[in-house]
């Protein structure tokens, strides 16, 4: 048997980063969970060494290169040099663009653009040295255009460029890069959407079922189920791709 590859989710101490990890560490993986406060972590690396699984948690600004830096290479040192990257780390600053300030611009593009160019830049060297690696941007419909979201709809159309470079750059070396651009998922994220416009979450939950084809809303499990698949060991000709989790499809 070879030995586990050593996966990195950021963002994971919950949301669709806990149901990722939770995924990566089902399909035999070790997984570092990556988060802002590494106490934060401790409930989904409890449900994966309660499954049976290896994690570690570990406290990390992404935005932060430094940061990056020494995280990766305490995970290398701590789980085994990793190989699959899922840049999932992420922040909403909505606002009409009259109203969104400069900070709240350069906060989402710091977590979502810096912070998976640190992220990837960090973890590159040891996949390409297993001349194997697999990394997935996390993306989202809002990619193509959103009220509101000036700057996050620029940070996930700007995750789609870079996961296209990643994936020119990097293929020869056995890397692949694909991005996922997920539709509506039920998180504390689309939580707080909710409770901003000022509508239940459960109204919400129901309006945007009946917008999507599939008439449900999507769960963390729908977006862990497409990266399982994006960072198997099957996936190697699939690369610098954008797949719509959405319940429908999107251009
Ligand atoms: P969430 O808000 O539930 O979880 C995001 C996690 O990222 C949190 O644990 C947070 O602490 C962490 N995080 C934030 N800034 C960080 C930083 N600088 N360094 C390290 N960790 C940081 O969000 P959710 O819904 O799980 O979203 C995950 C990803 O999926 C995000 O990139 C989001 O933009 C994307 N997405 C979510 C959709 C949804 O409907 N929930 C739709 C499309 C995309």
């Amino acid at each position: 048997m070879t030995e586990a590859r050593t996966a990195i989710v950021t963002g994971a101490a919950r949301g669709i980063g806990a149901a990722v990890a939770a995924r990566l560490a089902s399909d035999g993986m070790k997984v570092a969970i990556v988060d802002l406060d590494q106490d934060a972590c401790a409930s989904t690396v409890d449900t994966i060494t309660a499954a049976g699984g290896t994690a570690l948690a570990v406290g990390a600004d992404v935005s932060d290169a430094a940061a990056v830096d020494a995280a990766v290479a305490r995970i290398a040192d701590e789980l085994g040099a990793p190989t699959v990257l899922i840049n999932n780390a992420g922040i909403l600053r909505d606002n009409l663009l009259f109203k969104m300030t400069v900070e709240d611009w350069d906060l989402v593009m710091g977590v979502h653009l810096r912070g998976a160019f640190n992220m990837a830049k960090a973890a590159q060297k040891f996949m390409v040295e297993a001349k194997f690696g697999r990394i997935v941007n996390l993306s989202s419909t809002s990619a193509l255009g959103n009220r509101g979201q000036a700057n996050y709809s620029a940070a996930k159309a700007g995750m789609q460029g870079l996961t296209k470079t990643l994936a020119i750059e990097l293929g020869k070396f056995g890397v692949t890069s694909n991005a996922i651009a997920p539709g509506f998922i039920v998180t504390d994220m689309t939580a707080a959407t909710a409770e901003r416009v000022g509508v239940p979450f459960d109204d919400f939950i129901k309006f945007s079922a009946e917008q999507i084809p599939v008439a449900r809303v999507g769960q963390p499990e729908d977006i862990a189920n497409t990266a399982s698949f994006l960072v198997s060991e099957g996936a190697g000709f699939v690369s610098g791709q954008v797949i719509y989790v959405a319940g429908g499809p999107k251009d």
